[in-house]
């Protein structure tokens, strides 16, 4: 199974994002991870759709974008236009996630779908066959820097078994406290796609950490 690292820009210095995006070309992180908060369905506001198009002009790094917002079915077609590679939304949120799921597709964008750490991982089973990666937020979604909740990686087991059984081919996303300890957890779990975003920025070297995690 293909593993990718996904940096979460809320660790990175965002007084210089130019030279962090640089950083994690050089260093072969695949992913940007682009944390987008509404301070509505999170208690914490972030950054949006003109720092993203700053972001995907610079550079050409794959960016994840990651809406922790309430309507994300209305931001569809911006994020989209704003250079999105791929967008993951809750299922928690307000919006129809049959209508967002086939909003995201028809921009030309891959679509993910995220459960928070309280959510059943059961409850998006039934979008599997359309989404390309599930998000298992591993911390409540609303800020970086905070410690992996273990209880979540039994929900990680459970999809692995269950899209292996059932042969659907989707990448597992882990979201929160991701480091060098914690990565073989959710590893051993099922994860391949793994969000770092504190570790993998505050890390004396970058390239060791990104080792450390591949
Ligand atoms: C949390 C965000 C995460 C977070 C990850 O709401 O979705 O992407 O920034 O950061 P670390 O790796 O520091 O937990
Ligand atoms: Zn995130």
């Amino acid at each position: 199974m293909k593993t990718y690292i996904s940096a979460s820009i809320l660790g990175a210095d965002l007084l210089n994002l130019a030279d962090e995006c640089d950083r994690l070309k050089e260093n072969n992180v695949d992913m940007l991870h682009f944390d987008v908060m509404d301070g509505q369905f999170v208690n914490n506001i972030s950054f949006g759709l003109p720092v993203l198009e700053k972001i995907s002009k610079y550079t050409d790094i794959f960016l994840d974008v990651h809406l922790m917002i309430k309507s994300p079915l209305d931001y569809i077609d911006a994020f989209a236009k704003a250079g999105s590679n791929m967008i993951t939304f809750h299922v928690e949120s307000d919006s129809d996630p049959d209508e967002t799921i086939s909003t995201i597709k028809k921009a030309g964008v891959k679509a993910g779908i995220s459960v928070k750490p309280g959510t059943p991982v059961e409850e998006i089973y039934r979008f599997l066959d359309r989404v390309d990666m599930v998000l298992i937020m591993t911390v409540e979604p609303g800020f970086g820097g905070q410690g992996f909740i273990p209880e979540t990686a039994s929900k990680i087991e459970t999809l692995r078994k269950y899209i292996t059984e059932k042969n659907i081919d989707v990448d597992i996303q882990v979201d929160g406290g991701i480091n060098n300890k914690t990565i073989d957890i959710v590893r051993k779990a099922g994860a391949n796609v793994f969000v770092s975003g504190s570790y993998l920025f505050n890390s004396p070297s970058m390239a060791e950490a990104v080792k450390s995690l591949k």
